[in-house]
C-alpha cells in the first residue's frame, strides 16, 4: 500500500487530505498511517510464520503508546532499552514473554523491573552487568533469563554513527567473552542462558551483512551446544534500512521511490532460514523498517529569503522536531502538500527551522515550486527516530502526533503547551 499519495492535486494520508489535518491541528505535526503500520507489522509476523520466530519491535524508533498498542495487537513483541521503554511496552499491553531488554548500561532498578515483570530475557553486554543481574536474581530468589549480545565484528555500509557491530564499538562483547558469560550463567543457580544476540547497525540497505551475522550466530550457537549449552533462540537484531530516496545513495537513485530496498519478507526469510534450519528459535528487533515509511512531518513555511546565493524557506519545524538531518546529514524527501500546476517551474530551496543553530536545517537544495508563507510541506519517511528524538531545545514545544485510519484521524499525542516547559520544575527553598 502507499500510505501517502497525491489525489486532486494534493497530498493525502490514506483517505484524509493532509491540509485538513494541518488546518485542524496546526503545524508542525507528525502524521502516521495506521494501515501502513499494520501492514508492515504483519509482514514481520507472517513472513516466516512459525512458532519459533518473534519480532520484537525496537521501541526506540517510535514510542507513541497508540502505535505501540497497534503493533502489539499485530503480534509484535518489544525490544526495550530502558525502564521507560519497558514501562511503555507493558502499558501498551505487550505481553512480558515477548519483551527483551537490550542496552549496555542497565541500572539495578531497571534489572529489578525486568525481573519483576517476568520479561523474556535480559540481553547482557558485559561481565559486570551479568554480575549485577545475578545479584538481583539471587536476592529475589528468581531465575533471570539471559541472552548475551555478541559483537560479531561485521562491517555494514551505513552512517558511522549507526554501525554497532564492529569490535571497537561499545556494544556487545567479543565472541570468546560471550561464550564465557553464557557458561557463567549456566553455572549460576539464578541465571538461565537462553539466547545469543547481535545487532550490527541501523539503516543497512544490503542483506548480506545480516546473513553473515545470522550464520555467525548459528555457528556460535552450535559450538555452545557441543559444550553443553543448548540455547532457545538466536537474535539477529534490527537494522533493515528503508529507502529515503537519497540521490547521494547510488542504490536509491536507481529505485527512485520511497520504498524499502529489501522487502521485509525478503529480509525475514534471509535471516531466519539459517537459524530455523539449525533448530533454534529466531528473535528479530526491527524498528525503522516498521515505522519509518508510515509517518511524515507536516510543516508550514513561515518566511522565505535569499542570501549568499541560497534560497531559504524558513519553516515552523526544526531540529527539535526532526534531528536526523542535523545529526547524520540524513536525507528526507520534502514534498509540497498542495502542488501547484505541473508546468510551474521549480527552483532549489534550503529548508531551515527557526532554531539558533547553523545545523538547524531539514533539507538542502530541493527543487520545489515557488514557496510562499503559509505553504505546507511534508517531510517524508519521518516515522522512525523523528518524534522519538524530539526535544524542547530553544523552548520549542514538541509537536502533535496524528494517526490516520481510513477517512478518520485521531490525535494520539497532543501538542505540548507552554506549561510543559515548567514540568517538574520548582524554585529552590
Ligand atoms: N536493536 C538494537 C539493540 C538497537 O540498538 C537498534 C537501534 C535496533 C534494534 C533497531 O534498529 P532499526 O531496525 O531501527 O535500524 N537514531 C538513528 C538510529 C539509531 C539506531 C539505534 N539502535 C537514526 O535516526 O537513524
Amino acid at each position: 500500500m502507499v500510505a501517502f499519495h497525491y489525489h486532486d492535486n494534493q497530498l493525502w494520508c490514506e483517505d484524509v487530505p493532509l491540509a485538513e489535518i494541518a488546518t485542524a491541528v496546526g503545524t508542525p505535526v507528525y502524521v502516521y498511517s495506521q494501515a501502513e503500520l499494520q501492514q508492515r507489522a504483519a509482514a514481520f509476523v507472517t513472513a516466516e510464520s512459525s512458532a519459533f520466530t518473534l519480532a520484537c519491535y525496537a521501541v526506540k524508533a517510535n514510542n507513541n503508546p497508540a502505535i505501540l498498542r497497534l503493533l502489539g495487537e499485530a503480534g509484535l513483541g518489544a525490544d526495550v532499552t530502558s525502564g521507560g521503554e519497558l514501562f511503555l511496552a507493558l502499558h501498551a499491553g505487550i505481553p512480558p514473554h515477548k519483551i527483551i531488554f537490550s542496552g549496555v548500561g542497565k541500572r539495578r532498578d531497571e534489572i529489578e523491573m525486568a525481573l519483576e515483570n517476568g520479561i523474556r530475557a535480559l540481553h547482557v553486554e558485559s561481565a559486570m552487568e551479568l554480575e549485577a543481574i545475578a545479584a538481583v536474581a539471587a536476592e529475589r530468589q528468581q531465575i533471570a533469563r539471559i541472552g548475551v549480545r555478541v559483537n560479531p565484528d561485521i562491517h555494514a555500509e551505513t552512517h558511522p554513527y549507526m554501525t554497532t557491530g564492529e569490535k571497537w564499538h561499545k556494544f556487545g562483547v567479543a565472541p570468546e567473552t560471550a561464550v564465557t558469560l553464557l557458561h557463567t550463567a549456566r553455572e549460576h543457580p539464578w541465571l538461565h542462558p537462553v539466547g545469543l544476540a547481535a545487532h550490527i547497525g541501523s539503516q543497512i540497505t544490503a542483506v548480506s551483512p545480516f546473513v553473515q551475522s545470522a550464520h555467525f550466530l548459528v555457528h556460535m550457537a552450535e559450538e555452545l551446544t557441543s559444550s553443553g549449552i543448548r540455547l532457545e533462540y538466536v537474535d539477529v537484531g534490527g537494522g533493515l534500512g528503508i529507502d529515503y530516496g537519497d540521490p547521494r545513495n547510488p542504490i536509491s537513485a536507481t529505485t527512485g521511490g520511497l520504498r524499502n530496498q529489501i522487502s521485509i519478507e525478503g529480509w525475514v526469510t534471509a535471516v531466519t532460514q539459517p537459524i530455523l534450519a539449525a533448530g533454534y528459535g529466531v528473535v528479530m528487533e526491527p524498528g525503522r523498517s516498521i515505522v519509518g515509511p508510515t509517518g511524515c512531518l507536516l510543516t508550514r513555511v513561515t518566511y522565505t529569503k535569499s542570501q549568499g546565493g541560497t534560497q531559504f524557506a524558513i519553516v515552523d519545524a526544526g531540529m527539535s522536531d526532526l534531528i536526523r538531518p542535523t545529526l547524520y546529514d540524513a536525507y528526507h524527501p520534502v514534498v509540497p502538500v498542495m502542488p501547484v500546476a505541473d508546468e510551474m517551474a521549480t527552483s532549489p530551496y534550503t529548508i531551515v527551522g527557526p532554531i539558533c543553530e547553523t545545523g538547524d536545517w531539514l533539507a538542502k537544495d530541493r527543487n520545489l515550486p515557488p514557496l510562499q508563507p503559509g505553504d505546507l510541506l511534508a517531510i517524508m519517511q519521518a516515522g522512525a527516530y523523528g518524534y522519538a528524538m524530539a526535544s524542547n531545545y530553544n523552548g520549542r514545544l514538541k509537536p502533535a502526533e496524528i494517526l490516520v485510519n481510513g477517512h478518520h484521524y485521531a490525535v494520539i499525542r497532543k501538542r505540548q503547551d507552554y506549561t510543559h516547559l515548567l514540568d517538574g520544575c520548582q524554585a529552590p527553598e
